[in-house]
């Protein structure tokens, strides 16, 4: 499972100036255009190597056989059967509908009807498989680091509320439907045994605990009724 945090990947526009690429017969796509475009993928891709969210890590994707990034395990069926390669044609069609090229695919993306933004992401697909920009790895944020306020210490649970107390001493309590569990063990997760907290939602009121591993959570949790 990965965390939701909003990420943002901004690419060294600069690094894209003067990059161009004929990505079709009939229309020469702009990679800093595609830059922009780009960001409807980042939600669910990272443009840096090795890094897998929901997607896999698009860097290196052109050429790329599909269904074969390094370490992303998540592929459907009918992605790596499919046989296609990324090529301009392929990656074309893809963008304008997942479903079409590849029917059972789990990419739940509409597709992209402009066929000049396609060309543009096209543009900046080449250029970052390339080599030749180079796609700042910032990922989430390493909750290894995470300071004294999001370090949960203990959790304790009583009826239908969790109270849980971080390293700055501090005890929130949750309604237990609106406290989730996750699990992170990329190297950006948190330590064995070492939950992090992160608030979530604009009341306060919800929250996400983000363990390492899910036969931490409840030996962590004490049932425990005393206050
Ligand atoms: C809602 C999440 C989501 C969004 C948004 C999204 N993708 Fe994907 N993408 C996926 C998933 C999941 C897969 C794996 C699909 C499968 O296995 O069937 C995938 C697969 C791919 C692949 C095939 C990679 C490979 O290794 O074979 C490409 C290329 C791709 N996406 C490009 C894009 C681009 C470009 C955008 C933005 C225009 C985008 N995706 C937006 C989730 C998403």
């Amino acid at each position: 499972m990965s965390i939701p945090f909003p990420i943002c990947r901004p690419v060294t526009l600069a690094a894209l100036a003067g990059l161009s690429f004929g990505v079709s017969a009939h229309a020469a796509g702009d990679p800093i255009r595609g830059a922009q475009a780009a960001r409807t993928c980042i939600a669910c891709h990272s443009f840096a190597p090795g890094r897998n969210m929901t997607g896999p890590s698009l860097a290196g994707v052109w050429g790329r056989k599909a269904g074969t990034a390094d370490g992303f395990a998540r592929y459907s069926e009918a992605l790596k059967q499919s046989g296609l390669v990324w090529d301009e044609q392929h990656l074309d069609a893809w963008l304008k509908n997942p479903a079409a090229l590849v029917p059972g695919t789990t990419m739940t993306f509409p597709g992209i009807a402009d066929a000049r933004t396609r060309a543009d992401l096209l543009a900046y697909l080449k250029a970052v498989s390339s080599g030749r920009v180079s796609v700042p790895d910032r990922g989430p944020p390493n909750l290894k680091q995470a300071d004294a306020s999001s370090r949960v210490t203990s959790m304790r649970y009583c009826g239908d509320t969790y109270r849980v107390t971080t390293a700055d001493r501090k005890t929130y309590a949750f309604w237990e439907f609106n406290l989730r569990f996750k699990t992170d063990g990329s190297a950006d997760g948190p330590a064995a045994g070492k939950p992090v907290i992160v608030h979530t939602g604009m009341q306060g009121d919800r929250a996400t605990v983000i363990f390492s591993r899910p036969d931490e959570i409840s030996g962590f949790i004490r049932r425990e009724c005393t206050r």
